[in-house]
């Protein structure tokens, strides 16, 4: 029997678990952090590194702010396995079960290279499968402008990715990541050496969810970060690290963010008087 043709969707499909895995408003500052490299950079071709794409809803923002601040020139590199990597004996919440069944059907492969063809049109994307600790240490020295760390979110899978990726970022680069909703000095320190395995926890004292893995690796690498509602950023001096403003970012809402989202991001935006 002939495959089914696949149908052409009209927008991008971040529908269900094939969604957002992040807070929209990180999206936000994922863009800002485009318009920070903008306004610090010489070049006309920005380079971006994302490890960790699932379907595609950060790639689409990073060709959004290329768009908008280099004028569509520049490339995005997509590293990601597209295969089950949470291990569900230690994590084994709703969320972690719905992303392992699809990847185990290479479904979220498939709808990230349906979503990638709403990225602007000169704006190039290069699909890296496999693991990030496999890909990274082959990739060019100081060839990027912008890291973005977010995939496997354990302790050793984060301060690996961090340690494969400061050589790879031209200096004045910015390294960056998702998912820390705490920093180390606002938790309690015994969980992050408890719990190094989680992907997310819940403290209970605090009230709170978290990735202790992502919190104790940005933490040893460079103490407290900048950050903004989970998405963290450094940039690349020297042989050090500065912190990253992106006062005066302007506040853009990328355009794939599903409808259901968007009256909150707004609300968020409003609350933040960035709207
Ligand atoms: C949280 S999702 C990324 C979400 C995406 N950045 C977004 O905002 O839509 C994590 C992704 O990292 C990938 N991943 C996990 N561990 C990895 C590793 N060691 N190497 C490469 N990819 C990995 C998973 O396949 C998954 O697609």
């Amino acid at each position: 029997m002939q495959p089914k043709p696949r149908k052409q969707l009209d927008r991008p499909n971040f529908y269900g678990v094939f969604g957002l895995t992040a807070n929209p408003l990180r999206l936000v500052f994922m863009m800002g952090a485009v318009w920070r490299l903008a306004q610090n950079l010489a070049t006309d071709k920005v380079q971006i590194l994302e490890i960790g794409s699932w379907c595609g809803a950060s790639a689409l923002a990073w060709g959004e702010a290329i768009q908008l601040y280099f004028g569509g020139n520049g490339k995005i590199s997509c590293v990601d396995a597209w295969q089950p990597y949470v291990d569900l004996e230690v994590d084994a919440d709703d969320n972690n079960r719905r992303m392992d069944a699809a990847l185990r059907n290479d479904e979220p492969f498939d709808i990230f290279r349906q979503n990638i063809q709403f990225l602007p049109a000169t704006v190039e994307i290069e699909i890296l499968r496999g693991w990030s600790q496999d890909i990274l240490p082959a990739l060019p020295d100081a060839h990027y402008d912008l890291v973005y760390i977010d995939g496997d979110h354990t302790y050793a899978g984060v301060l690996s990715d961090i340690n494969n990726s400061t050589g790879l970022l031209r200096d004045g680069g910015i390294l960056c990541g998702d998912d820390l909703e705490m920093q180390a000095h606002q938790c309690d320190l015994s969980v992050l050496d408890a719990q190094p395995n989680v992907d997310r926890y819940y403290d209970q004292h605090l009230d709170a969810h978290y990735h202790p893995g992502v919190t104790k690796a940005v933490a040893e690498t460079f103490g407290a970060v900048s950050a903004w509602s989970g998405f963290w950023a450094m940039e690349k001096s020297g042989q050090g690290w500065d912190r990253v403003s992106l006062k005066g970012m302007p506040p853009r809402i990328p355009g794939h963010i599903p409808a259901q989202s968007l009256l909150g991001l707004k609300a968020l935006l409003m609350e933040n008087d960035m709207l």
